[in-house]
């Protein structure tokens, strides 16, 4: 069914808006997910950013989406739902009156008001809506991660936005849960009694979590800095991933269920004392070398060049652009499998993949004696493709009946299944819309997350951690590899494996 809506972008000629939201919103518009009815207000504090909207919007169209996405009819049809608001998110006397004013008579519409701000302003702006009674039972709120810098600061957060809005009405976005291969992986696990007996202790060696880049700053310099990535990627992103893959079967496939079952994982995430913190997680920072054939600058140098960055401490940043880590889940499933995570910036490849490595056969008939097989893996690849693989032995063909060597099937869905994927923001915008909170995020998750980051996070604070520096181009610095205490455990490069 077409949805009629009224969405608000606060913050919308921002990074995140121009490079993800306006052009999710465009698919879905072309996809025939809107009818024509449907209103997008995107506010800006600048009045000349207000004479040259059209432009601006193009320029990101053209820039952030596929040339064959675009043409005049689509463009066209989108740009008539765009409504450029001139208004201060913080200062009620800066374009708010004139604000209210486009909703009277549209009370009933479901309205959504999207805080693509920092979270210093989110307190304010909702402030303001509530001010201008704004706020319908028919609103959402949709906020962006991290929230908060710590738990308390979450918690403040969390704290104001409950002032104006109902926990339901409040729609913490995490865009990793908006993949399609994530949704995927649910299936995978939840629909097919393959897994079932073999998703534990038992069975599973280990499993990894990997989110590499290879962009470095990309302008967000303020922001990053003060962010790192343990904030930026760990705490929500890996995560949330990790949650998906270890937590029990829902009793329903709802957000209420899907929700309890991820705290309890979070809960059980093994805290780590001081020792633990120093040898099981790394910390890296960027340095300058070469990716794709191209050189690139170390962190500090972008730091430097970034005028957003108050540079002057640029020169002694302890801010990590890597992480690296292993963690348990203390409960029975997952007693004593570690969990190795990692996320860096300038790294050799992108890739966001969680691998599970199955345990060996208990007796092997097949290798040569001090050798052993490659066990079986479950590989799910969110990035650069999106694609689940199996990985098995099997006798290669025509030769002598004891050498095996690796295979992968593919489970691949994005094959079969002909209708277009959607792009994660465009999913997660859309279940906004709809009012479906499944693929979000409860306030509880946010502090359990929390509560496990922060004593890590004070401790390399504490104990004045610098970070490892490391190659761009590289995978990190030497000092994760030495996170597995098993030999046969190592971060498995899927492109040579
Ligand atoms: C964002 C982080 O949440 O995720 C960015 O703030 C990061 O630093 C981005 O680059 C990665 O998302 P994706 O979908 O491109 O892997």
């Amino acid at each position: 069914m077409k949805k009629d809506f009224d969405i608000v972008i606060f913050g919308g000629t921002g990074d995140l808006a121009l490079r993800k939201l306006l052009p999710s919103l465009y698919r879905a518009n072309y996809q025939g997910e809107f009818e024509a009815s449907a209103r997008i207000f995107v506010t800006t504090r600048k009045v000349e950013e207000v004479e040259q909207f059209d432009s601006i919007i193009e320029n990101a169209l053209r820039k952030y989406l596929a040339a064959d996405e675009l043409n005049e009819d689509r463009k066209e049809s989108f740009l008539k739902l765009l409504h450029p608001v001139l208004l201060d998110a913080v200062d009620r006397s800066k374009g708010w009156a004139d604000f209210e004013e486009q909703f009277n008579g549209y009370e009933c519409k479901t309205r959504v008001f999207y805080l693509a701000v920092m979270p210093s302003i989110f307190g304010p702006c909702c402030e303001n809506l509530s001010h201008h009674n704004l706020i319908t039972p028919n609103s959402r709120v949709v906020v962006e991660k991290p929230i908060g810098y710590d738990f308390e600061s979450a918690e403040k957060i969390n704290e104001t936005i409950a002032l104006y809005f109902q926990e339901e009405q409040i729609y913490r976005i995490d865009h990793y849960l908006g993949k399609e291969t994530v949704q995927n992986l649910l299936a995978l696990r939840f629909g097919n009694f393959l897994f079932e007996n073999i998703w534990d202790a038992k069975s599973i060696d280990h499993v990894q979590i990997s989110i590499s880049e290879v962009v470095g700053l990309e302008g967000r310099a303020g922001f990053y800095e003060n962010t790192g990535a343990m904030r930026d990627m760990v705490q929500n992103h890996l995560l949330q991933l990790l949650c998906l893959i270890a937590m029990e079967s829902p009793n329903k496939l709802q957000a209420e269920d899907i929700r309890v079952e991820k705290i309890k994982v979070l809960r059980a995430l093994k805290a780590l004392d001081k020792v633990q913190i120093d040898r099981w997680t790394v910390a890296g920072q960027y340095a300058g070398g070469e990716i794709d054939g191209q050189s690139v600058d170390s962190y500090l140098n972008d730091l430097a060049n970034d005028d957003a960055s108050q540079s002057e401490s640029s020169h002694v940043s302890r801010t990590e652009t890597f992480v690296a880590m292993k963690t348990f889940i203390d409960n029975w499933r997952w007693s004593g499998v570690p969990f190795y995570l990692r996320t860096g910036k300038r790294l050799k490849k992108r890739r966001a993949e969680i691998i599970v490595t199955f345990k060996n056969v208990s007796h092997d008939i097949y290798a040569p004696a001090g050798q052993s097989l490659i066990p079986n893996r479950l590989i799910i690849q969110l990035q650069p493709e999106e694609k689940i693989q199996l990985q098995l032995m099997a006798k290669s063909l025509g030769e002598e009946r004891e050498k095996l060597k690796p295979i992968k099937l593919n489970l691949n869905l994005n094959q079969e299944n002909s209708s277009k994927p959607s792009s994660d923001y465009q999913r997660l915008l859309l279940n906004a819309i709809k009012g479906d909170s499944t693929l979000f995020i409860h306030r509880d998750e946010v502090k359990a997350a929390w509560q496990f980051i922060d004593p890590i996070l004070a401790h390399w604070n504490s104990s004045q951690r610098i970070p490892e520096n490391y190659a761009s181009g590289s995978w990190g610095p030497e000092k994760a590899n030495g996170l597995f205490e098993d030999k046969a455990q190592y971060w498995i490069d899927t492109d040579k494996e």
